[in-house]
């Protein structure tokens, strides 16, 4: 897919090497248009900007016209103007923990910065490359916080669109000779100016199978990440014990990511601290003896069989908002709206996770399920 088959895109390039063509905005020429949106008036996400900041003097504030050698440039009114510290900050309002994740994401936007800077100054400034790997145990975030990243690229002006195609073997290994080719490739058009998100990727590679198709799948995804390699995002998300053999089978794969990202699990803390904030945002709350109750929960979850972080604290709240309609309609009578949002230690308490915990410590002794995840300290 190319630029020039695509509508306006709504980011600004990151600069190329070499000084630009006099009289031209820089850039490769092909679309001047894609290094001026920022001083038309638009941010980097192609959104209108009203109040006209990010152009206010008239100057081109992130913008990419060439800086002179002897030029400076204040950081800090880059960074403003890019939206650097509201994109991160949004990052860290929405993700509780993930320091190593939020880490790496700054590291991303800070070399993005510095290298459109670079190419300002007509210093050698090449698009890093992006492809990632997020490995971590189920429900920690890594499908969200792809889709977070494309967006996040695509304001910062790396990527033209920011999609999320999020896919498994299936959707790229045909069953059948000449099936593979157009799958993978159909996937990865869909993808192109976004992210491609492919979940297990190990599931690709099955050296017992003599003719797995899945091997022709690798080969044309490493060959489109490397020559797509700027205008494309492919994230590999599992296991890491996996994903470890995976690369050691597969070194070319291995040489094409950029960041390996490991997404931890959450502490009994932030566990709540989610469960609390996925509340909120339905305009529920606890009551002080239900947030009592949820700690216990969550502690005695976390314990428990397929347990798998902050998806669990998803399916609990699900589950609470069961439990409290159906106490609320039992009880029947006048209700008001407060009765509505508020969820009480009655509806935490009826969870099968304290059953199962009592029935366990009966049986066994000890505490419930597997001691795969260790407990609250
Ligand atoms: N750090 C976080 N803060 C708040 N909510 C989170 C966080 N991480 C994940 N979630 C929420 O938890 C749920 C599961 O996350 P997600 O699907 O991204 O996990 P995953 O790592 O992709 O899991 P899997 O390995 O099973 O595919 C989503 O509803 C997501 O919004
Ligand atoms: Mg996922």
């Amino acid at each position: 897919m190319t630029a020039a088959r695509e509508p306006v895109p709504r980011g600004f390039t990151m600069p190329r090497p070499g000084p630009p063509p006099a009289g031209e905005g820089p850039g490769d020429g092909a679309d001047p248009a894609r290094g001026t949106v920022l001083a038309g008036g638009a941010d980097p996400a192609g959104r209108a900007d009203p109040a006209g900041e990010a152009a206010a003097d008239g100057a081109d504030p992130a913008g990419l016209e060439p800086l002179a050698p002897d030029d400076t440039v204040d950081l800090a009114a880059q960074e403003q103007a890019l939206r650097i510290s509201q994109l991160l900050g949004r990052l860290d309002d929405e993700f509780v923990g993930l320091a190593p994740v939020k880490d790496r994401v700054r590291e991303i936007a800070a070399l993005l910065l510095i290298d459109r800077l670079r190419g300002r100054y007509g210093l050698t400034s090449s698009r890093p490359s992006l492809h990632m790997c997020f490995t971590g145990s189920p429900g920690t975030g890594k499908t969200t916080v792809a889709t977070h990243m494309g967006e996040l690229l695509r304001e910062l002006g790396y990527l033209r669109k920011g999609q999320l195609v999020s896919v498994t073997r299936d959707d790229l290994v045909g069953q059948y000779v000449g099936h593979t080719a157009p799958k993978t490739k159909e996937v990865l058009k869909r993808a192109m100016g976004g992210v491609l998100l492919i979940d297990e990727a190990y599931y690709l590679y099955r050296p017992e199978n003599e003719r797995d198709y899945g091997q022709e799948s690798i080969e044309i995804l490493l060959q489109l990440m490397e020559a797509h390699r700027e205008d494309l995002v492919v994230i590999l998300a599992g296991y890491a014990d996996r994903m470890d053999t995976f690369f050691r089978s597969n070194p070319g794969m291995a040489s094409r990511i950029a960041h390996h990202i490991d997404f931890p699990d959450f502490a009994l803390e932030e566990l709540l601290q989610i469960a609390e904030q996925m509340l909120k945002r339905e305009q529920y709350r606890l009551s002080p003896a239900a947030r009592e109750a949820l700690a216990e929960y969550v502690r005695l979850r976390m314990s428990q069989p397929r347990f798998a972080n902050a998806r669990s604290m998803r399916n609990a709240i699900d589950r609470l908002r069961l439990r409290q309609a159906r106490r609320l309609v039992a009880a029947g009578g006048v209700i008001a709206r407060g009765d509505l949002m508020e969820i009480s230690a009655e509806d935490v308490r009826a969870s099968r996770v304290f059953r199962d915990a009592d029935r366990a410590g009966v049986e066994l002794g000890g505490p419930a399920g597997e001691a795969a995840r260790p407990g609250p300290s």
